[in-house]
């Protein structure tokens, strides 16, 4: 067992720097060709003026039929946005663009190795594309709308040709992300009950060709466990023609979609005039309990407010190289690679692979080949980026207009670096904090008109209006800097529908602790309930403290602290599992594991070495934890739950607090000696999430 590293404890840097940090400006050249500059946008999208206000959130898409009802609450909480209205997604972000933008690039793709080309894809090799993979969907795969489509696949253009493309026939797609296992995607397929999964054979990733069709096995089996038959499951090839898995392709259920689409060359698929509350795709995140939760989200709504936001915070004009180095299987791809950028016929780059291969430099050498000048990552790239190569970007010729800074608090001193190193003191960036179920952000500040400020997210986004609450329920004065449960007092177009298939989890998990009167069809009676924990200073802007609940942010990703305990619970030696999460001086945070036996076993590294290999297959390597503590016990309370908040801060080297209240507090100190080792206890001042862990609320 490695010894634990102690450190930096990065949010208590922040709430030490909180009240000093200076406001730093736009600049005016920055300001001068900035989307939004109207000073009282604010009073635009005040809640006197909501709903309207989001009218013109709508009118930058091309519908159909307009809407007559701008917001229908007669579902409380589900809400309906832009009644009446039809549009089609694929058409708004790929048709409506030929007139003008028919011969500009929609899409640039740079594969992981360096020796190979890049490939850019104009408005009209896109809408060829969408149009010929959406007929082989249809003609082929027999997909319609309303189907659910599975899609596994890494960062290629053949991921967003396939969402548009489903997005054309009005189907729903499921993006899994690549990285997850097939076990994974299979729960995600029998959940949303899939028949079709689309795939692909390999990928890049440091280097090495990865084997990603076998994947698509197991999750089929996964799937078929669950009750969910896929009748077929269409691969991509990374290479057209040539097959790079050592799976075979299962006859009568396997097809490479190459060889389908030659039979559809030239075929053009009418985009479905749907409504705007149809579901546009599904997105899988991890929550307090059970199993990962599919998030609803919808057509006009969702892609009135992911235009609106990437136009106005991340400032996109046409005339822009936008890089979002997220992956699109996560909610940030969805909203700020794929829908936000092609509805408004920006350029959006792809990378295949990872940021620091081949050398530290290969991020900034294709910001400079491809002229970026948008770029938006999480902090844990940025604390990366820095590691691998603190003084790579000056020695790159690219300048950036602007910056986005998404997922996870970034401590201001990884702010500093990013502003100073990498936009080299010339873009703007924005902080923005949001969820998979919102659909976009809910704070920014809007870069031309409100100055920025390290390491807090800034104030809410028109048109959002937040409230922070304690835990009974009462206000906290807005700009006290007091700490509380941070909801959103009103719907906005973005927000998603409801979970697929469990409303009633929809409304116990975001409306169950704050919701005023069930019975109500009022919006004011449903704040929504974001799970983190946060805090206002005066001049308006928040701070982010992290989850209230048991998910774990790594790396900018959320993973229920249930979901991995009950994978490791699948290792028969094991007994009982606890996972905590543990500061992680790239990563944010990491999970530990905690593990007692069943008797009859001892402990050793071979039952840790299974319990790791039991979460990558189940979970995907992105779970791996840390460490796989053996203890002889678990710290429990009277009542026989266990501690994690004792393991957490254990983990953390932080106070443990009173455990003598505890059934066998003689455990604690012995847990605690494993893991910090003998000697003196260095305990310090932890940060806030990691303080509020497993507290009984
Ligand atoms: O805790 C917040 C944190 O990430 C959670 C949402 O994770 P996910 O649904 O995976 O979406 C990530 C991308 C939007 C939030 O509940 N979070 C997100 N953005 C920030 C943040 N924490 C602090 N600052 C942010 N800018």
């Amino acid at each position: 067992m490695s010894e634990p590293e102690v450190v930096a404890t990065s949010e208590a840097q922040i709430a030490v720097h909180w009240k000093e940090e200076a406001y730093i400006q736009p600049s005016a050249q920055f300001i001068a060709q900035a989307n939004m500059t109207d000073p009282y946008v604010h009073d635009r999208f005040g809640l006197d003026r909501f709903p309207e206000c989001f009218k013109e959130y709508a009118d930058l898409l091309d519908w159909y039929a307009y809407w007559h009802t701008l917001l229908d609450t007669s579902d409380a909480p589900c809400w309906k946005w832009f009644v009446g209205g039809k549009l089609n997604v694929s058409y708004n972000c790929v048709d409506r663009h030929l007139t003008k933008y028919r011969n500009k690039a929609a899409i640039l793709y740079v594969p992981e190795p360096e020796d190979e080309a890049h490939v850019a894809i104009t408005y009209q090799e896109l809408y060829v594309r969408v149009n010929e993979f959406a007929a082989v969907l249809r003609d082929f795969a027999g997909v319609k709308a309303g189907d659910r489509v599975t899609i596994h696949m890494p960062m290629v253009p053949e991921l967003p040709v396939a969402m548009l493309a489903c997005a054309r026939l009005g189907a729903i797609h499921s993006v899994v992300f690549g990285g997850f296992s097939g076990k994974s995607c299979g729960e995600r397929i029998a959940d949303s009950g899939s028949r079709v999964l689309i795939t692909m054979d390999s990928y890049y990733r440091s280097g090495t060709l990865l084997d990603h069709k076998e994947k698509a096995d197991e999750a089929v089996k996964t799937a078929a466990e669950e009750g969910q038959d896929v009748d077929k499951v269409l691969v991509w090839r990374r290479y057209p023609g040539q097959y790079h898995s050592a799976t075979p392709m299962q006859d009568g259920r396997d097809y490479f979609v190459d060889n389908e689409l030659k039979t559809h060359v030239g075929s053009r698929i009418e985009p479905v005039a749907l409504a705007a509350e149809d579901p546009l795709f599904l997105m899988y995140t991890s929550g307090t309990t059970g199993r990962p939760k599919g998030c609803q989200h919808s057509t006009g709504g969702y892609l009135s407010y992911v235009a609106g936001t990437s136009k106005y915070v991340q400032d996109i004009h046409p005339e822009d190289v936008y890089w979002c180095m997220a992956d699109i299987g996560w909610i940030t791809g969805h909203s700020y690679i794929v829908y936000g950028p092609l509805s408004l016929a920006a350029t959006t780059v792809m990378y295949e692979g990872v940021p620091t291969y081949p050398d530290a430099g290969r991020a900034w050498r294709i910001a400079e080949q491809l002229a970026v000048n948008i770029f938006h990552t999480a902090p844990t790239t940025i604390r990366m980026l820095r590691k691998a190569g603190p003084d790579e970007p000056q020695k790159y010729n690219y300048h950036f207009k602007h910056m986005t800074t998404v997922g996870e608090p970034i401590e201001p001193e990884v702010w500093q670096w990013y502003y100073d190193v990498v936009g080299k003191g010339e873009a703007v960036i924005c902080d923005t904090w949001w969820q998979t179920e919102t659909g976009g952000f809910l704070c920014s500040t809007l870069p031309a008109l409100q100055a920025m400020k390290a390491g807090s997210a800034g104030p809410s986004m028109p048109g959002i209006h937040p409230v922070i609450y304690d835990e009974n329920g009462d206000e906290v004065p807005a700009g006290s800097g007091k700490a509380g449960n941070i909801c959103i007092r009103n719907p906005w177009p973005g927000g998603f529908q409801t979970i697929w298939g469990d409303r009633e989890r929809y409304v116990s998990t975001y409306y169950g602790k704050y919701c005023r009167n069930p019975e109500s069809k009022e919006w004011r009676d449903w704040p929504y309930f974001t799970g983190d924990g946060a805090m206002q200073a005066a001049d308006g802007y928040y701070r982010i403290l992290g989850r209230v609940d048991d998910v774990i942010n790594v790396a900018g990703h959320r993973l229920g602290t249930k979901e991995l305990e009950s994978a490791g619970l699948t290792v028969e030696e094991i007994a009982e599992a606890a996972v905590v999460p543990v500061a992680d001086d790239i990563r944010g945070r990491v999970p530990d594991m905690y593990v007692s036996l069943k008797p009859g076993f001892d402990a050793g590294p071979v039952i840790e070495a299974k319990v790791i290999e039991a979460i990558e297959t189940i979970i995907g390597k992105i779970a791996r934890p840390k460490h796989v503590y053996i203890v002889p016990d678990m710290p429990k309370t009277r009542s026989g739950k266990i501690m994690r908040r004792v393991l957490a801060a254990i983990s953390n080297t932080m106070d443990i607090g009173d455990v003598t209240t505890l059934a066998n507090p003689e455990v604690v100190e012995s847990v605690r000696q494993m893991v910090q080792g003998e000697g003196m206890v260095v305990t310090q001042e932890g940060p806030e999430d990691l303080k509020l862990f497993g507290e009984e609320r």
